[in-house]
């Protein structure tokens, strides 16, 4: 959810905490009613599992979460935020009446003692673009690893990521071949920058040619960090004749240790979220016709200077009827 970079050239780690501090970003994830209505559902729809129960909120924002709990029977609710949203937290909290419920600690997960030595459940919604941007996974497995009691829940405990191909000549020229020719002047130099930028942006379910491909799945209980570096193959089918110009990539969510599971979707056939979709363009577009397939491998892995960032790299090849490509294409986000 954070934007990945600040002016001056500084970069993301430098404004990790401060891009929380403002309720403009949390005021977009509280509006954003699949993901907030999800994790009420997921709590308020399973009060037999908090009931009595200690909650640890990992990164609590301005205390939503922990509030749910709270209304869905929690004992105690600790919530903690590294960033100074937890001061808007704290009047929330007291203005709800729910100060002898929750306790917020400012301060970051991994170095926070808590007052308690085991949690029954961690909540915590940890989740950026294309998933894994932000590395704030790595905070919940610390906090798993620390404090959750054996035969702890997670709220969400499944993430499956996912990739297609999509037709998108008209955007791919406005956003990457616009660069070829600017004011009649060659800033080609741009484009190469560009296309190595994976774009976050809303994608027209009609945009998808192909079948999608569950590249990776995630469950959040068992997950280790170096889990979080990965290469997996992936195969993906045309569904019609069309051109692709790029891959995209989006993320379910999932709360299986509810009654009736809770999932939703950031995919383009489902309701819009503000991850949007992750769209990768390609160099060339790949002409396909219905039934072919594009077999590939992608690999992604915490940036070496930024582990916030992502190095995403997917190499694929085509065999079709028009053609045969062979590619391998570097993404940073
Ligand atoms: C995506 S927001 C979610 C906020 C809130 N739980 C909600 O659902 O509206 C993530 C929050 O986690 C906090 N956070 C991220 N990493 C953290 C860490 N290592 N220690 C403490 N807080 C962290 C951020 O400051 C931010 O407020």
């Amino acid at each position: 959810m954070a934007n990945n970079q600040g002016e001056s050239g500084l970069t993301s780690k430098d404004y990790y905490f401060d891009s929380y501090a403002h309720f403009g970003i949390h005021e977009e994830m509280l509006k954003d009613e699949v993901r907030t209505l999800s994790y009420r559902a997921s709590i308020y729809n399973n009060k037999h599992l908090f009931q009595d129960k200690i909650v640890l909120d990992v990164g609590c924002g301005t205390g939503i979460l922990s509030m749910f709990a709270a209304k869905s029977g929690a004992k105690h609710v600790y919530g903690i935020d590294m960033s100074n949203i937890i001061i808007q937290a704290r009047k929330i909290v007291d203005d709800n009446g729910l100060t002898d419920k929750i306790t917020l600690i400012q301060g970051k997960m991994e170095d926070v003692k808590l007052p308690v030595d085991k949690v029954d459940i961690i909540i915590s919604e940890w989740m950026g673009y294309f998933l894994l941007y932000e590395s704030m996974l790595d905070t919940v497995l610390v906090a798993r690893d620390k404090y959750l009691a054996p035969g702890g829940m997670i709220f969400p405990d499944k993430a499956t990521m996912y990739i297609a191909a999509i037709e998108d000549g008209d955007y791919k020229e406005e956003k990457i071949d616009y660069w070829d020719n600017v004011y009649g002047f060659d800033y080609s130099s741009i484009k190469s920058l560009a296309i190595k930028e994976p774009l976050v942006d809303t994608v027209d379910a009609r945009a998808v040619v192909t079948t999608p491909c569950a590249f990776r799945e995630i469950d959040i209980l068992t997950v280790q960090k170096s889990d979080l570096t990965f290469t997996v193959p992936f195969k993906i089918t045309a569904a019609r004749d069309d051109y692709v110009h790029a891959f995209i990539s989006w993320f379910d969510i999932g709360f299986t240790h509810c009654h009736k599971p809770v999932h939703f979707s950031t995919g383009p056939h489902a309701k819009y979220t503000h991850w949007k979709q992750t769209v990768f363009y390609t160099p060339e577009a790949i002409t396909v016709k219905n039934g072919e397939t594009i077999e590939g491998v992608l690999s992604c892995s915490p940036n070496g200077i930024n582990p916030r960032d992502l190095d995403i790299v997917i190499d694929y090849s085509f065999n079709g009827n028009h053609g045969s490509i062979k590619e391998h294409c570097e993404f940073k986000m």
